[in-house]
């Protein structure tokens, strides 16, 4: 089987809920709050982890209790956490999550996300990673040090499966070193300028992925599924339904399971409709890695 190795962000999440969000100079009482360990990067690890692949992370904490918990997190969840860095004098970083009416408003200081470069990563690469294993990243980590981790990884036969979130356009010499693209639809709308809203909007935005040859590329659209691109067919993949309790880590475990199935040998249809499954249940519980499923609750909700 192959690794999993994931390049990417490390958060303490803060999170709280709200009826709606204060206005500017208004105070409003909140509840629920509570602190978990997320970042994008550390979901899809612990995601890929628990749903059974060989995983190992890459990235940087401060040396503060919140790197502790993350550290730990990764480990509790079968992680490979040796190749996260502790810089001095460097916050972890942490995430502000508003949740009101099951949507969720993010303000991130990425702290110590922002530290590793090229020649770090490359090291942490000769360390963990053989030809055929997969790299998994996304763009919390400093953006240039991302890309140019991306062309390494390709550059050295690994699988890269490229989660452009938070979006930003994407500088064109990136895409060749991407083998797999996995993005929501708003970050579909950053980056090709079209809302995949529709059957016509999404072959506007196929059109624009096959003209820079990015495929296959998974689109996650929320409560309606997702949809693979893939050597011009558009293959429909339905959500599951279930209660929502909270949408935070859904997508992260969506691409945390992907990569597991991959790493796994599924083809990518397989593997979507698996991590569809792991990211419904991932939205019945509360909070970003305390709500992603284990193998056998997957397995169990598949059964059911
Ligand atoms: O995708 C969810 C994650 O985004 C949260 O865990 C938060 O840390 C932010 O990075």
């Amino acid at each position: 089987m192959a690794r999993v190795i994931v390049f990417g962000s490390l958060n303490m999440d803060l999170t709280i809920e709200a009826d709606r969000m204060p206005v500017g100079g208004e105070t409003l009482t909140g509840r629920g709050f509570f602190t978990n360990p997320g970042g994008k990067g550390a979901n899809q690890a612990v995601a890929a982890a628990k749903l059974g692949a060989d995983t190992a992370m890459v990235g940087a904490v401060g040396q503060d209790s919140f790197g502790d918990e993350l550290v730990a997190g990764l480990a509790a969840a079968g992680a490979d956490a040796s190749g996260i860095a502790r810089p001095a004098h460097v916050p972890t970083g942490i995430a502000m999550i508003v949740r009101t009416q099951g949507e969720n408003r993010i303000i991130l200081d990425p702290g110590a996300n922002h530290v590793l470069r090229l020649p770090e990563v490359r090291a942490e690469l000769d360390r963990l990673a053989q030809p055929g294993d997969l790299f998994v990243t996304q763009l919390e980590c400093d953006h240039a040090t991302t890309f140019a981790a991306l062309a390494e990884a390709h550059s050295r036969g690994l699988y890269t499966v490229f989660n452009p979130a938070p979006a930003v356009p994407v500088p064109g010499a990136v895409w060749p070193a991407v083998d797999l693209l996995c993005l929501n639809e708003t970050e579909t709308q950053i980056i090709t300028g079209t809302l995949p809203e529709d059957e016509e909007s999404i072959a506007r935005a196929a059109a624009w992925f096959a003209e820079r040859r990015v495929d296959p590329v998974v689109v996650t659209l929320g409560a309606r599924g997702s949809v693979i691109l893939h050597d011009g067919a558009v293959t429909e993949v339905p959500a599951y339904r279930v209660e929502v309790a909270d949408t935070t880590a859904a997508g992260d475990t969506f691409i945390g399971a992907l990569a597991a199935r991959l790493a796994a040998g599924a083809a990518v249809e397989e593997a979507a409709r698996y991590a569809s499954a792991a990211a419904a249940l991932a939205t019945t519980k509360l909070g970003a890695q305390q709500s992603v499923p284990t193998a056998d609750e997957v397995a169990a909700f598949l059964a059911s």
